[in-house]
C-alpha cells in the first residue's frame, strides 16, 4: 500500500483498506537509571477485516505492544496510525475519541465494571460516542442477545459465570462496530471448552461486522484459526507458516 494513503488526510475508518499500522515502532521503559528495551524497529499492518495471532514467550513484549497499538501508552520511537490518524498528533481527548470510535479492547480478566449490569457496561462505550440512553440500550441489548446473554442482561458481573462475563466483555468491545478489536489473552482465563466458544464469537463477530481482530494469545491451535500468526521474538515480528504454529 503505498504512503499516502490517508496517513495525513485524516481519512480512515472501518471501510476497506489498512486499519492499524504500526512503524519502525520501539518501546524502552525507563526507570530512573533502569532501561527495559523490549523492542526496537518493529512494523505491523492490519487490514480492514483481517485477523491476526500474536504469540510469544512471556516476557516478550505483546501486552507492550497491545497497549502501543491502542494508544493505551507511547511509544519511545516510531508511529502508530488507527483508521488512518497518527496516534501522536492527536490531543489526549481525540485520541480517546478515536479509540472509543475506532477500537475494541478485551482483556485476559473481563475488566466489566461491579457496580453494573452486563446491560449498563455494554451501553457504556455507546453513550461515550453520543449516543442517548435509549439508542444505547438497544444497541448494547441486540449485542447481548448476539452473544448468547439476552437472558442475563440485569445481571452484574459478579453474578455470571467465567465465560459469560467473557462474552459480555466481547459484546462491549464490539458495540460501536469498531475497525479492529484489541485483545489481550481475551481467553486465557477460561476453560478450554469455553475459551473455543468465545472465540469462535469473536470469529463470527469478525465475519459479520468484517473487524479486524488482532489476539494475543498462547494457545496455537485458537492461533491458527486466524488468518496471520505472528510471533514476537527478541523485537522483530515474525509471520510463522501454518505449519509452524
Ligand atoms: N511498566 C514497566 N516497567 C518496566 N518494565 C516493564 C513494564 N511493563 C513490562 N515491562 C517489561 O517489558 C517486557 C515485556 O512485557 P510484556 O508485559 O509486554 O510481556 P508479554 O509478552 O505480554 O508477557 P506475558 O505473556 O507474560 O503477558 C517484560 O520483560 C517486562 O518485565
Ligand atoms: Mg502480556
Amino acid at each position: 500500500m503505498s504512503k499516502s494513503w490517508a496517513l495525513e488526510s485524516g481519512v480512515g475508518g472501518g471501510a476497506a483498506g489498512e486499519v492499524m499500522r504500526a512503524e519502525k515502532l520501539a518501546k524502552t521503559y525507563s526507570e530512573g537509571k533502569m532501561k527495559t528495551p523490549v523492542f526496537d524497529g518493529l512494523d505491523l499492518s492490519v487490514q480492514a477485516g483481517e485477523t491476526v495471532a500474536i504469540v510469544g514467550a512471556s516476557g516478550a513484549g505483546k501486552s507492550t505492544l497491545l497497549h502501543l497499538l491502542g494508544g493505551l501508552d507511547t511509544p519511545t520511537a516510531g508511529e502508530v496510525y488507527v483508521a488512518g490518524q497518527k496516534m501522536s498528533s492527536l490531543s489526549n481527548s481525540a485520541r480517546g475519541q478515536l479509540r472509543n470510535r475506532a477500537l475494541g479492547f478485551v482483556y485476559q480478566f473481563h475488566h466489566l465494571l461491579p457496580e453494573f449490569t452486563a446491560l449498563e457496561n455494554v451501553m457504556m462505550p455507546v453513550m461515550l460516542g453520543g449516543a442517548d440512553v435509549k439508542a444505547a440500550a438497544q444497541r448494547a441489548q441486540a449485542l447481548l442477545e448476539k452473544v448468547g446473554l439476552g437472558h442475563r442482561i440485569e445481571h452484574k458481573p459478579g453474578e455470571l459465570s467465567g465465560g459469560e462475563r467473557q462474552r459480555a466483555a466481547v459484546a462491549r468491545a464490539l458495540v460501536n462496530q469498531p475497525a479492529c478489536v484489541l485483545g489481550d489473552e481475551p481467553t486465557g482465563n477460561l476453560d478450554e471448552k469455553t475459551a473455543a466458544t468465545v472465540f469462535e464469537l469473536m470469529l463470527e463477530l469478525n465475519r459479520a461486522q468484517k473487524t479486524s481482530l488482532v489476539l494475543v494469545t498462547h494457545d496455537r491451535r485458537l492461533a491458527r484459526k486466524l488468518d496471520r500468526v505472528l510471533e514476537l521474538h527478541e523485537g522483530r515480528l515474525r509471520e510463522l507458516s501454518l505449519s509452524d504454529v
